[in-house]
């Protein structure tokens, strides 16, 4: 396992072979633009970035997102009108909880026409007896993973993601008056920067493969869902410490936040990075 080390002394320890990494050597909240270079290389590298050690206001924390893009605003306000910080996406799971969010495999709300670029997310303090790690799959190595005639299969479908499958799941019903964003999106996208095709279906989100037999698209997305969470291989896992910013890349990673910690709370903040293009479907050379 090689660490990294930059000219500015960030350095880069790898997770897995895979993907995931941890970054050392630096404060996020006063990086320098080669630290912010040599974050930007590991995070189209590693896709998974970890980052301990770090004191982070609120808007230093949206400062370091916002060297990524713009910000992003969750469904949950510009669509429900909840009330709060738009920017901010607050977890927050406690003994009386009855949900708690992201408890399933899924990239961040992909039901949206742009789904976000990244998620940076930051936890002050763990649950004090562990627990609430976050799991992850890197979708370029899932799709990798599967047989020729399958991959050739799936070029060239479009899935839906509907955000009011997502929605159920928490047992939330949108009213008369209300939408909530739905988008049709290529199967296998390529990612803008590394040109690796990636497998963009998520159980969450996803809810049919257009032009299919409602039981054809079940079988093919719960194929795919079955497909992403069955091998470790391209998983990884992040035990959070106090103080612990981890950084994704939404567009080709999934995560799964583990409730494990009952009947301590676990209090975090995620700011999201808003996507200015759409996904493009990949295209075999
Ligand atoms: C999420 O952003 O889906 C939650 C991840 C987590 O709480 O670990």
């Amino acid at each position: 396992m090689c660490k990294v080390n930059f000219a500015n002394e960030v350095t880069v320890t790898p997770l897995t072979p895979v993907f995931g990494a941890e970054v050392e050597g630096v404060q996020l909240a006063s990086a320098t633009p080669e630290q912010l270079d040599a974050i930007k290389e590991a995070f189209w590298q590693h896709k998974v970035l970890v980052f301990r050690n770090q004191t982070l206001s609120v808007e230093q924390h949206k400062a370091f997102a916002r060297h990524f893009g713009p910000l992003h605003v969750h469904p949950r306000y510009s669509h429900l009108g909840a009330p709060g910080d738009p920017e901010l996406f607050i977890i927050d799971t406690h003994a009386d909880s009855k949900y708690s969010n992201g408890e399933a495999w899924h990239s961040d709300v992909s039901c949206e026409p742009l789904p976000p670029l990244a998620s940076l997310l930051y936890i002050e303090q763990p649950p004090p007896d562990g627990g609430g790690d976050t799991l992850f799959a890197d979708m370029c190595e899932a799709f990798d993973a599967l047989s020729k005639p399958v991959k050739e299969w799936l070029l060239g479908l479009t899935a839906e993601h509907d955000g009011r499958k997502d929605l159920a799941a928490y047992n939330v019903r949108l009213k008369p008056s209300q939408t909530y964003p739905r988008a049709r999106h290529p199967i296998v996208t390529r990612h803008p920067e590394t040109g690796q095709p990636i497998l963009f279906v998520n159980g969450s989100f996803t809810s049919r493969v257009i032009g299919l037999a409602k039981a054809e698209s079940d079988a093919m997305l719960n194929m795919l869902c079955a497909h992403i969470e069955s091998n470790p291989r391209w998983q990884c896992r992040v035990r959070w410490s106090p103080n612990t910013l981890v950084m994704w890349d939404n567009r080709c990673t999934q995560h799964h936040a583990i409730w494990d910690y009952y009947p301590h709370a676990r209090h975090a903040r995620r700011v999201t990075v808003r996507c200015t293009e759409e996904p493009k479907a990949w295209l075999q050379p």
